[in-house]
This record gives C-alpha cells, sequence and structure tokens, in this order.
C-alpha cells in the first residue's frame, strides 16, 4: 500500500467538472482578479461563520500581516503568541517590527495555554495572535476576557480550523480579526494559493479592504495608507466557491476518521488527541504523541504510510528568531511536543481498507 499524508488528486475528481467549466467562463470573460467569485466567496465564509466582514487576500501569511497592520501594530510592539505552529504566525509579527512573544502550549492539545498569558503582558503588549491548531479551538472565553481586561486585541489564526466552533459560535468570531489560509492542503484548500481576513468590526474591516489593494481610497490611484497587493484571483476564488458547499462533509468525515483511530489505538502507549464534542476540533490533523516518534515514522514509512511531523523546531528556536533571546528550556511544553508529535493521514477520501492498514501497522509497532 501506498498511502500519501494527503490526497488532493481524488478530492479534485470530486469539483473537476463544475471548476473546469467555471474556469472557462472566467478566461471568456478575462475578469481575472477579485471579480464576481471573489465576492461571492467572501459573502459565503462571512455568513457561514458570521462576521460581517469577508476580505479575500492572496494567501494565510498576507491574512495575518493584512490583521496586523491593520491593528497598527509597529516597532516597537510586542504580540504575545504560540511557539508551537506554522512559522507565518510569528514571522507575519516580525516583519510588523514587532517582537512575537512566546507562551508555552497546554500538553494536551498543544494550543496555547491561558494561564500563563497574563505574565507575559508588558506596557507594549499589543495584541494576541492565538492559533487553533491542528483544527481545535483555543479557550477562546478565557483569552478573550484576558484580552477585554488589559485592552489588547485578538487575532486568530485560523488556517487549520475553518468550520471548528466552540459553545455555539465558529473560531473567527471571537477575535478582533481572523486570518484563514486556502493553501492546497487545508481543509478548504484552493488550485493555488488563497487567503482571507474576517473581522466583526466595521472599522478594521474597511481598512483591510483598503490595505488589500495598495491603501487605495475609494477614488483611483489617491491611497490613503500603505498597503500591499495582496488580491485573490478570480481562478482561485472560483474553485474555493465550489469546493466550499464539501467542507462540512469532508470536516465531519475527518473527525469520523479520527474518532476511529481512537477507538482503535486507545490500548497502545500513545496520547491520542481528545474529542471534546462534535465540534470543537475539525482535525486539519490528526496528531499522535509518542515517545519513539522518529522510530515510529521510518517504521510506517517502510511500510508505504507517510506521516508528517508538526512541527520539528519550535519557533522560539529558529535560528532566524536568534536575536529575541529565546534559548532551550524556555517552552518544555512546546519543546516536548516537537519531539513526540506524529500527524497520521486524516483526510476525508481515506478509504476505511486504508485506515484499518494504518491501525494495523501501529499496533505492530507497539506488538
Ligand atoms: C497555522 C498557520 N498559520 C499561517 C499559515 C500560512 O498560510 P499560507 O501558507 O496560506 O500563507 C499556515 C499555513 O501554512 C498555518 O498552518
Amino acid at each position: 500500500m501506498n498511502i500519501p499524508p494527503i490526497n488532493l488528486k481524488v478530492q479534485f475528481k470530486s469539483v473537476r467538472r463544475d471548476i473546469l467549466r467555471s474556469i472557462r467562463e472566467i478566461l471568456d470573460e478575462q475578469k481575472l482578479i477579485l471579480g464576481k467569485y471573489c465576492t461571492t466567496l467572501e459573502e459565503m465564509i462571512g455568513c457561514y461563520v458570521g462576521v460581517p466582514h469577508a476580505i479575500a487576500c492572496a494567501n494565510g501569511t498576507d491574512a495575518l500581516i493584512l490583521s496586523l497592520m491593520a491593528l497598527d501594530i509597529r516597532d516597537g510592539d510586542e504580540v504575545i503568541t504560540t511557539p508551537y505552529t506554522f512559522f507565518a504566525t510569528a514571522s507575519s509579527i516580525a516583519l510588523m517590527g514587532a517582537k512575537p512573544v512566546f507562551v508555552d502550549i497546554e500538553p494536551e492539545d498543544m494550543n496555547i495555554n491561558p494561564a500563563l498569558i497574563e505574565r507575559a503582558i508588558t506596557p507594549r503588549t499589543k495584541a494576541i495572535t492565538v492559533v487553533h491548531l491542528f483544527g481545535k479551538v483555543c479557550q477562546m472565553e478565557k483569552i478573550c476576557d484576558i484580552g477585554q481586561k488589559h485592552g489588547i486585541s485578538i487575532i486568530e489564526d485560523m488556517a487549520q480550523s475553518l468550520g471548528a466552533m466552540k459553545d455555539d459560535k465558529m473560531c473567527g468570531v471571537f477575535g478582533d480579526v481572523a486570518a484563514i489560509s486556502f493553501y492546497p492542503t487545508k481543509n478548504l484548500g484552493g488550485i493555488g494559493e488563497g487567503g482571507m481576513v474576517l473581522s466583526k468590526r466595521s472599522d478594521l474591516g474597511g481598512k483591510i479592504r483598503k490595505l488589500r489593494v495598495h491603501g487605495m481610497a475609494d477614488i483611483p490611484y489617491h491611497h490613503e495608507m500603505i498597503g500591499i497587493n495582496s488580491r485573490l484571483d478570480e481562478i482561485k476564488a472560483c474553485a474555493l466557491v465550489k469546493k466550499f458547499s464539501h467542507l462540512q462533509k469532508w470536516n465531519m468525515t475527518r473527525l469520523k476518521n479520527a474518532r476511529y483511530y481512537n477507538r482503535m489505538l486507545q490500548s497502545l502507549p500513545i496520547l491520542l488527541p481528545r474529542i471534546e464534542d462534535e465540534s470543537s476540533h475539525i482535525f486539519h490533523q490528526y496528531v499522535i504523541r509518542v515517545e519513539e516518534r522518529d522510530k515510529l515514522q521510518t517504521f510506517l514509512k517502510e511500510k508505504g504510510i507517510q506521516t508528517g511531523i508538526y512541527y520539528p523546531v519550535p519557533l522560539h528556536l529558529q535560528e532566524c528568531f536568534a536575536h529575541f533571546g529565546y534559548a532551550r528550556g524556555d517552552f518544555p511544553e512546546a519543546e516536548k511536543a516537537a519531539l513526540t508529535s506524529l500527524a497520521l493521514p486524516v483526510y476525508p477520501e481515506l478509504k476505511k481498507v486504508e485506515k484499518d492498514y494504518i491501525i494495523r501497522s501501529v499496533r505492530e509497532f507497539f506488538s
């Protein structure tokens, strides 16, 4: 057997005809950027999450950058975030000239630990960027309370969690702004790069819409502020519109797969992801924790099962962030997670026989 970490070819088959028809129409009409499909996508996602402002952009990293720009994060500011996430969560902060102030994670779900946030706040703290890692919503009630108490903005990095909910609310509605990625391997993955910023605040929504197109005001070539070029192509937007109708079903299937793994692997010396309810985890990744992680990965690879390590180096130990002065040992839980985490394939197109083969192979490793 050969089981990839994700199978985009199979997924594409289910939407192929629809997407190709729309691409032909876009090419005939030659309205190639920020056209009707971008507007439709913004309306669909804004409505789905429950926010009035949804601004499509070029990728998830830009969505974070636009969020920080809208909040006026700049030189000398500090933004609290997790060291255990994809690089862009923190690099976007550093690109603004601000300092990413890391706070360790909860050992169980590997999301930022709210109990450690307050002691990291200084007079320079302007925002907290939370990441709903692997599709699991952070403890937003506690985090929003801290934000409100200290007058600090909240940014949700929801690159991995579109559709995940907490207390009947979609992630993306908790913070001042939220950033989505439509990178092809995401739960809602495009046919190229793509991203979106969400906000419940009209002041930020309007500002981000301008920042996306060089800070241009309503009058062409009049620039109110210095923005960036982060527009979304129509071809990419149309593919996302077509795929969007499948998102809920795909997320539910990921959850079903995760439940199946949890049931079948529970007797092994593995820390399994906790499933609290039906909605707070959409399993962008199904990540287990194992002491002999590297040996298990090699064993599975030899059996034709490809797994992923998200993430091998916590961000406080990245070479490019050395000037921030962090050292090994600063965030023990993130460092432990980097040594023990392993993502098993969980994508919705996995066949039963493939899941059973993965389960059998993991069991064989421990027998
Ligand atoms: C947590 C997180 N933040 C930000 C990003 C950046 O998104 P993109 O790759 O679309 O720029 C990603 C995706 O790779 C991510 O997983």
